[in-house]
């Protein structure tokens, strides 16, 4: 009724990308523009790169997802390189400048030792100097708070391309530690449920975060508690990091 390739076409309408107007994207396209070769990790559907290849970059353009029906949906653009597999399984050795992980791909990363893996493997394809940029939701903001049906701004009704009308709303199903276990329900709008797609996310704090960065060999560049570029705050609502291979 909803099939995965459906949920990668969703999701490109719910999150078009767009740098000229989403300001996590205009924080992320200049890096990438400005960078020879760059690693989308957590690729998705592949609209970073696929936009910056069209935009005119020239170097090299990989991205990885381990999520099958999203890269097919990216490999609708046949020169950039697209891989499937995990951060953790990302190869060594490729010298890219740039390693990037957008659209809080990161909170996918659910233990230590995934979170260890896929930090030690990223840190592995960049050349001496090259910078991983990536956010993370701050704990402190508790965004899943919001994530439920009763949220009218978190309930998105629209047509996809085949005309079908959709309803789409998270409720979350549980919080243990820092791990948080939410629910996407796609439906019809007269609530008639087509799929349920389930996701734990890891809402990791700074002191946490830049101990696994430091362990893995990263030195912390900058951080922001928004895209504007900001400063970490007590309020701050994400904690978004440009980390350096020393
Ligand atoms: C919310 S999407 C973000 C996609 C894209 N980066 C963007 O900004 O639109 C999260 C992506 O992380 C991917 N993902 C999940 N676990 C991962 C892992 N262990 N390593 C790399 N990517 C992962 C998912 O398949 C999904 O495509």
């Amino acid at each position: 009724m909803f099939s995965d390739a459906d949920a990668a076409a969703l999701y490109d309408l719910l999150n078009p990308w767009d740098p000229d107007g989403r300001s996590d994207e205009r924080f992320y396209f200049p890096l990438v523009m400005g960078a020879e070769s760059v690693l989308d990790v957590g690729c998705g559907t592949g609209a970073l790169l696929q936009l910056a290849r069209e935009r005119g970059h020239r170097g090299r353009l990989v991205g990885l997802d381990p999520d099958r029906a999203a890269l097919d949906r990216a490999r609708r653009r046949g020169d950039v390189q697209w891989v499937e597999g995990t951060a953790a399984e990302a190869k060594s050795g490729d010298d890219f400048d740039l390693a990037t992980m957008t659209g809080h791909a990161f909170q996918n990363l659910l233990t230590d030792l995934d979170v260890r893996a896929s930090l030690a493997a990223i840190h592995g394809t960049l050349r001496n100097g090259g910078r991983f940029a990536f956010e993370t939701r701050h704990p402190q903001a508790r965004a899943w708070e919001g994530w439920t049906a009763s949220n009218p701004d978190d309930v998105v009704e629209v047509v996809d391309a085949t005309g079908r009308e959709l309803r789409y709303w998270h409720d979350v199903d549980a919080v243990a530690g820092d791990i948080v276990t939410i629910r996407g329900t796609v439906a019809e709008p007269d609530g008639r449920v087509l799929r349920v797609f389930g996701e734990s996310l890891r809402f990791l704090d700074v002191a946490k975060l830049n101990g696994f960065l430091v362990e893995a060999g990263f030195e912390i560049e900058d951080q922001y508690g928004d895209w504007n570029r900001e400063p970490v705050t007590a309020s701050s609502r994400e904690i978004i990091t440009i980390a350096r291979r020393g």
